[in-house]
């Protein structure tokens, strides 16, 4: 599971060992958590199809001695769900609704109401777009706000996060982290509920110092030459600088030198049915402009990193920065 390596989950992953999928007690690891929406088992459709496997051998230890019965019935209930990978025990009537909660915000996102709009002004939040179409000709509006706030919009976002941290199997953003960040949500009008809009996007922006330079697919071809030849040879000459391997198996490396960058994304998320709208893309363009006011930031310059991205996270890194997004870690 070398591809298990993304800079959202890698340090707690590498805390918690157990979390091998080739072991059993993820299982009850990530029930245990699941609640309580901190690093949980990965949801990720990349790490479902290992959880199968998981299962599929404690099944089979069930069958090789009847001592273990109560494993099996344990097992047998516990299912992972393929649209939001979350696992859960079929008949449990909390997690069966809990999951039923989490898995509907994965794939229609989460209302902003009443509620929400009437905190607004209080809570510093700001409209930074009122008419931003899709793709698809709809028409939406980007907010913005502090990451810290409170009250109502807090609880929302918590909860919000909360969804995105499971959908990533990432560990839960700092205090610091939210001290120094601010949320952009891109809301639709709800098709059922006229006082009402739904969150079709988040991006968390967070002021960083430093990020390092994505290498060019040229140098990482040449990096992957020296690796295979420091694999042959131990007595290689050395290169004149080495680059940094984020995630190999997408090919993503960097080189090493930490340079001044001003906007980190540290999480980026557009509930399943409404990806592939432009979404991501347009939430990034509003941080970009108007994180630190008066002053537009340029990904194509350098000024905007991503943690360690998902695979669809470095197709919009690519597709929106033009190959001039950073990488930092969180
Ligand atoms: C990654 C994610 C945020 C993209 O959101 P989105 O609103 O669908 O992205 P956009 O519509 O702005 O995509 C812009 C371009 O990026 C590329 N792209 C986006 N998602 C892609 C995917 N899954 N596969 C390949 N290319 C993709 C495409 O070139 C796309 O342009 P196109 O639709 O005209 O071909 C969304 O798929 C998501 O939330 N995924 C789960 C969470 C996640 O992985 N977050 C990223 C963490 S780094
Ligand atoms: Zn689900």
């Amino acid at each position: 599971m070398s591809k298990v390596k993304r800079t959202y989950s890698s340090r707690s992953r590498l805390s918690h060992p157990s979390s091998s999928p080739s072991s059993s007690p993820p299982s009850t690891t990530k029930r245990k958590r699941f609640g309580e929406g901190a690093e949980n088992e990965p949801p990720t459709k990349k790490r479902t199809t290992t959880k199968t496997p998981s299962s599929g051998t404690l099944a089979k230890s069930k069958q090789s001695g009847l001592r273990q019965l109560h494993f099996s019935i344990e097992t047998s209930v516990l299912r992972a769900c393929t649209i939001c990978g979350l696992s859960y025990t079929r008949g449990a009537p909390d997690d069966e609704s809990l999951h039923r909660a989490h898995c509907s915000r994965v794939q229609r996102g989460m209302e902003w109401g009443r509620e929400e709009e009437r905190e607004a002004e209080k809570a510093g939040v700001n409209e930074i777009q009122a008419a931003a179409k899709l793709k698809n000709g709809k028409k939406g509006r980007i907010i913005c706000f502090k990451a810290n706030v409170g009250g109502r919009i807090g609880s929302k976002l918590a909860i919000l996060l909360e969804t995105i941290n499971l959908a990533l199997s990432s560990p839960p953003l700092s205090n610091e982290i939210l001290q120094s960040s601010k949320v952009y949500l891109y809301l639709i009008p709800s098709l059922t509920n006229a006082h009402r809009e739904k969150i079709v996007g988040c991006v968390i922006a967070q002021r960083i110092s430093t990020a390092m330079i994505v290498a060019a697919p040229s140098e990482t071809l040449l990096e992957r030459d020296f690796n295979q030849a420091t694999d042959r040879d131990s007595t290689p000459s050395s290169p004149t600088h080495r680059l940094v391997a984020v995630d190999t198996t997408s090919g993503l490396f960097c080189h090493p030198q930490a340079l001044p960058t001003p906007l980190g994304i540290p999480r980026l998320f557009v509930p399943s049915v409404h990806r592939r709208q432009g979404i991501a893309s347009r939430l990034l363009s509003a941080a970009a402009a108007t994180f630190i006011h008066g002053c537009p930031l340029d990904p194509l310059n350098g000024d905007v990193a991503f943690t360690q991205p998902t695979e669809g996270g470095h197709a919009v890194m690519q597709n929106w920065g033009r190959g001039g997004v950073r990488i930092y870690e969180e």
